[in-house]
């Protein structure tokens, strides 16, 4: 298992997740993204929060692309 994360933020658009990644959405349900990229809001105006749904196109979403590696924090894994 890596121990960093790699989030991308796209150009005008979404967070970017490489698979693997686990997160725990507002219910507490524990999510692993097997096999698979995740594109997340980063916009705010997703109907189908926090997943990105296409909303940032037409609202015309502006932002400068970044890339960060962050630490997974021990224990923090599921
Ligand atoms: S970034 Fe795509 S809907 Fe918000």
């Amino acid at each position: 298992m890596s121990d960093t994360i790699e989030i991308k933020a796209s150009k005008n658009g979404p967070y970017l997740i490489a698979s693997g990644a686990t997160f725990t959405d507002a219910a507490g349900n524990v999510k692993t993204l097997d096999g698979k990229m995740v594109a997340l809001c980063r916009c705010g105006q997703s109907a189908n929060k926090p997943f990105c749904d296409g909303t940032h196109k037409k609202i015309n979403f502006q932002a400068e692309e970044a890339t960060l590696s962050l630490p997974v924090l021990e224990g923090a894994a599921a």
